[in-house]
Order: C-alpha cells, then sequence, then structure tokens
C-alpha cells in the first residue's frame, strides 16, 4: 500500500510482532481517549446485561490485561486467547504477579471509576485485580483463521465474547476478517453477548517502529457480519468513536459493536 507521502509502507508479518513495542505504544503512558471510549462501552455492555456471565472469552487479548479486569467483575470464568505465545507469556506474567505489578493500574482505576468508583482507593483497584486473577482460567493459542478456533469442544461453548482489535489486524484482505468473524461467533452460544472493538477505515497500524495490517473496515460492514454470524437485528449496536490525534498510528476512528446470538 501507498503512504500519505506516495511511498511504498511494508506490511510486517505478526512473526515480527513484540509484545513490549505494543504495550509501549498504546498502554504504557496514559489511558488514551480512544481507550477510554471503548472500555467505557464494554463496562455499560456488561452492566445493562444485569447478570453474570457462565463462560466468557476474551480473543485476540495480546499482551494486555484491561478487558479481561473490566469483564471479571462480570464472569465466573473467563479465558484468553491469541495467536502469539509472547502474548500469552505477557499475559500470564501478569496473571501469575502480586498486587504490585503495577502495569494495568491505571486502568484498573479507569474502569472502576466507569462503574461509579469515581475516585477508588489503592485497596479497591488490588481487590479488582485480584479478582480477575482469580476469574482467568484458560490461557489459550488460537488462530482466528481456523473453522474453530478453540477446538470442537468450543463450539457454541461461551456466552460471553470479548475481542478488541483483534480480528480485522490479521489481514488487510477484508474477505479474511469476514471468515474469522464466523470463526469466532461459532464459538458463542445461542442469546449469547458479543463486544467488539475494530479499527475503523484503517488500512496499517503502528506497532513499535513497524506497520500491521488492518482491513479498512466500515460500520456497514460490522452490521452486516454480525448479521451473517447469526446475531439478532434488534440487538446490534455499532458506533464509531473519532479519535483524530491517532491519526500518526494508522486510524482516525474506532469501531465499538456490541450484539447478541440469535436464541436456540
Ligand atoms: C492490535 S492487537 C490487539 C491486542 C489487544 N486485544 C488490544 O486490544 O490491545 C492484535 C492482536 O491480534 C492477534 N492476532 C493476529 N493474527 C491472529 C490470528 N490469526 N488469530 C488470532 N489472533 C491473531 C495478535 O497476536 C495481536 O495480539
Amino acid at each position: 500500500m501507498a503512504d500519505s507521502s506516495g511511498g511504498a509502507r511494508i506490511i510486517a508479518d505478526y512473526s515480527e510482532w513484540r509484545a513490549r513495542d505494543y504495550f509501549q505504544t498504546y498502554y504504557s503512558e496514559v489511558v488514551l481517549p480512544d481507550e477510554q471510549a471503548v472500555l467505557a462501552y464494554q463496562v455499560e455492555v456488561l452492566r445493562a446485561a444485569g447478570k453474570r456471565f457462565g463462560r466468557g472469552l476474551e480473543y485476540g487479548c495480546g499482551p494486555t490485561l484491561h478487558r479481561a479486569i473490566a469483564a471479571s467483575k462480570y464472569a465466573f470464568r473467563l479465558d484468553m486467547a491469541d495467536w502469539l505465545a509472547d502474548n500469552l507469556a505477557a499475559a500470564r506474567d501478569w496473571l501469575l504477579a502480586d498486587i504490585d505489578n503495577p502495569d494495568w493500574k491505571q486502568f484498573t482505576q479507569y474502569l472502576l471509576a466507569c462503574e461509579g468508583q469515581i475516585a477508588p482507593t489503592n485497596r479497591q483497584i488490588d481487590q479488582r485485580e485480584a479478582q480477575t486473577r482469580k476469574v482467568v482460567r484458560g490461557l489459550y493459542l488460537s488462530d482466528a483463521r481456523w473453522q474453530q478456533p478453540l477446538g470442537p469442544q468450543r463450539n457454541e461453548f461461551y456466552d460471553l465474547i470479548v475481542s478488541g482489535f483483534c480480528l480485522d489486524a490479521v489481514s488487510d484482505d477484508q474477505r479474511v476478517w469476514r471468515r474469522c468473524m464466523q470463526n469466532l461467533l461459532s464459538m458463542l452460544q445461542p442469546g449469547g453477548t458479543l463486544i467488539i472493538h475494530a479499527l475503523h477505515r484503517c488500512r496499517a497500524y503502528k506497532c513499535g517502529d513497524r506497520m500491521f495490517p488492518g482491513a479498512d473496515l466500515s460500520m456497514d460492514d460490522m452490521q452486516s457480519v454480525l448479521l451473517d454470524g447469526g446475531c439478532t437485528q434488534r440487538s446490534i449496536d455499532v458506533q464509531v468513536i473519532p479519535c483524530p490525534n491517532n491519526a500518526i498510528y494508522g486510524y482516525s476512528g474506532i469501531l465499538t459493536a456490541s450484539a447478541q446470538k440469535a436464541p436456540g
């Protein structure tokens, strides 16, 4: 693809991915405004469900914990999956660490504020992170391009799936994204809830000094793939959150969506 100066931009392969680069680029300093918006959205959808989910999955977690920390209050059990062992190792390090690990504390603080604890104490932050460490069970290597990304025993297994910026980042070929979405939705129980975030109209995003692929998605793309995957029309909510300051990373908007699969 061409960059804005007309030159060729090389899209990296995930063999070149460095978990630490990703953390440093997006999560090491502040809770960026677009991340604030998607986390608030995730909390709002989870609270609105008015129940605790039995089996949750965070798919494509990368080296991050903030979506699991957000979900942990609303699920009895949470699994996490990603394609890269390096990412899962970073997640495992945090899960096995003690409460002094500082990596995700500002996110936990922000999430608690979204839930109404405007100035949470250190103890409240530690309690939520301890709850996450209890609730997360399995860490699985998985490829979203597999028809059954976690094997046949996980078909229609989860009643909650959360996935942030993963499937749209697998390839710049939108047909690949569509297939990955169907594969992901195959793991959702009838009546189950999906919360998904993707980069809006992004063909490549930055991680360290490399660019990784984006599927160049619109709101209509998200709406149609959720319908094709068996979600009910009236449950589908798709929004675009503008983030013009992130143009330096290769995108200026975030797609955030939620939906429920039709009951069986
Ligand atoms: C932009 S990161 C998102 C990480 C994290 N969910 C977040 O919100 O920051 C994209 C993730 O997709 C994962 N990924 C790339 N290709 C994949 C595939 N074929 N199957 C599953 N995960 C994949 C990468 O390993 C990476 O962790």
